[in-house]
Order: structure tokens, then C-alpha cells, then sequence
């Protein structure tokens, strides 16, 4: 069954650990991420995107098929199936489909709008058992069309949407999705450990997981981070992995194009990924 976040990154706030949240794309993305959180003991967090969603064929099937795999393959792991960067109303119509859990992105709005939106969000998801995400200093770099200038939190900004009883809160603070630029100057630690001081226990978000040196992570961490975001480290490990399948096929007409088989190696690949990360994130046996 689905569970929110709300239990599994308190636990994680209180042991010093992050649990991961993978995106998921398509059937083999989801089976790989559930299998290797169910063969590491480690909870999980699947995490769907607007568009990803309609690319599956939209909320309800995606909570279908999570569903279906969860006691299909056994899985007994803590499992949140969360919306990412939502929209309002993408946000109430993950709920109604089923999500365990969901961010609300209003980092767009101004701070009064994304708070009244915020507000709202949360009384249907209180409602519904169901855990919310918040969002305060938009996170850099581009995902699924959505651009944001990569801005540091106001610490202030940070606990008056703490406040209104989110349950996790992202905060911007140097993070960009996808690959970070050479000159990347790194995470704004100073500005995370003001966000800690004012948002106390609340488990704290990093988005763009992707390339952040090990290093940077345990001590984001170390200031209150319990969830970390990845999703471009897995198409690119998936990119390459089916790549590689086609070259090795080239010269066989007519073989090897049994879809099972061409994604068989990019499902390899994101289990791989998958593990590397729970063990940076030192979620493994957390379950
Ligand atoms: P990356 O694509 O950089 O891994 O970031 C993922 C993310 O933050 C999803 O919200």
C-alpha cells in the first residue's frame, strides 16, 4: 500500500539520512526503482511530473500500474508515489487520482499567491491523509519545459510557508536540474543552515540530485536534508544503456526488437543508478 512521506522522512530527519526520490518515465523506470528499494530495505519515493504523467496516460493509470507493481512484486517497503513541481490544479487532480503525496510548486507566484495556493493544497491533502511539498526559491535549470533562475530561499519566506503545515519543503539554494554548468559555484550551505534554524525539524528537499558531488550531499544532509530529487542521472545511465543495445544490434536484421529486450539493459541500468544513490544517500536498511 501507499504510504505518505510524512513518516518515512521524519525517520530520516532524526537518523541523518535522505530517502531518494526517483522519477519515474514509464513502466521499466517504476519496476526498476521498486525492485531495488525492495532488494536495498530502503523506502522510496516515486516521483511523477506533469508531463510524465500524461506520457503514461495520465494520474490514473499511473497510480494503477504503482499499484498493480506493489502487490504484484511484493513490494513491502515504505512506497510514497508523490507529484512533482505540481501545478494547482495538476496538484488536486493527483489526489483525486490516488498520490500519496504531492508537490505544490508555487515558487513562481508571488510569496502572497504561492501562500493562499499553498493553503488550499493543504486542506484538501489534510483532508485525504495525504502529504504536501512546498516549494520557496525557484530550483535552476529546466525540467519538463518549466525554466527557473536557480535563486537561494529567503530563510523568512522559507518558514512562513513552513508554517502553514506542509509537510516537506524545497528549497532553492544553488540547485539546478539537470547538469550543472562548470563554473557551478555549489549549494548556498550558509543559506541552509538559516533555513534549518527557522524551519526546525522540517524535512528539508534538494532538487536536482543529479551530479551534486558526494561530498555536498552529506553535508546537505548533515543541515536537515531527508529527500533528494534525481531524475536526469537516470535517462542519461537509460539513454546510453538502450544506445548501447542498438549498436551491439546493428548489424542483426530482423533480432533483438522485442521490446522486452531493447529496454531489458536501460532497466539494468536504472537499477544500478538507482542503488548508487540509496548508498549515497544512506537510505539502504532504513526500511
Ligand atoms: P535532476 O534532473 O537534476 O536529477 O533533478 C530532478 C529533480 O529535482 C526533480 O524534481
Amino acid at each position: 500500500m501507499l504510504v505518505t512521506t510524512t513518516k518515512m522522512l521524519k525517520d530520516a530527519v532524526a537518523g541523518q539520512y535522505a530517502v531518494g526520490h526517483f522519477n519515474i518515465n514509464n513502466l521499466e523506470w517504476t519496476k526498476a526503482v521498486l525492485l531495488t528499494a525492495q532488494e536495498n530495505n530502503s523506502p522510496v519515493i516515486l516521483g511523477v511530473s506533469e508531463g510524465a504523467a500524461k506520457y503514461m496516460g495520465g494520474f490514473d493509470t499511473v497510480v494503477g500500474m504503482v499499484n498493480g507493481m506493489l502487490k504484484g512484486l511484493k513490494i513491502t517497503v515504505p512506497v510514497a508515489l508523490h507529484l512533482d513541481h505540481g501545478s494547482y490544479e495538476g496538484a488536486q487532480a493527483a489526489m483525486e487520482a490516488g498520490f500519496s503525496s504531492v508537490m505544490f510548486d508555487g515558487s513562481h507566484y508571488a510569496i502572497d499567491e504561492n501562500i493562499k495556493k499553498t493553503q488550499e493544497i493543504i486542506a484538501i491533502a489534510n483532508s485525504k491523509g495525504i502529504s504536501v511539498e512546498a516549494e520557496v526559491g525557484s530550483i535552476g535549470g529546466e525540467e519538463d519545459g518549466v525554466v527557473g533562475a536557480g535563486e537561494i530561499a529567503d530563510p523568512s519566506e522559507c518558514k512562513l510557508i513552513a508554517d502553514l503545515g506542509v509537510d516537506l519543503l524545497a528549497a532553492g539554494i544553488g540547485n539546478i536540474h539537470g547538469a550543472y554548468p562548470e563554473n557551478w559555484a555549489g549549494l548556498d550551505f550558509g543559506a541552509l543552515a538559516e533555513i534549518k534554524a527557522k524551519t526546525g525539524d522540517m524535512p528539508l528537499v534538494l532538487h536536482g540530485g543529479t551530479g551534486i558531488p558526494v561530498e555536498m550531499i552529506t553535508e546537505a544532509i548533515s543541515l536537515g536534508v531527508a529527500k533528494i530529487n534525481v531524475n536526469t542521472e537516470c535517462q542519461w545511465t537509460f539513454a546510453a544503456a538502450t544506445r548501447e543495445y542498438f549498436e551491439a544490434k546493428k548489424d542483426l536484421v530482423g533480432k533483438g526488437f522485442d521490446p522486452r529486450k531493447i529496454l531489458g539493459p536501460g532497466f539494468e541500468a536504472i537499477k544500478a543508478t538507482v542503488k548508487e544513490k540509496m548508498e549515497i544517500f544512506g537510505s539502504i536498511n532504513k526500511a
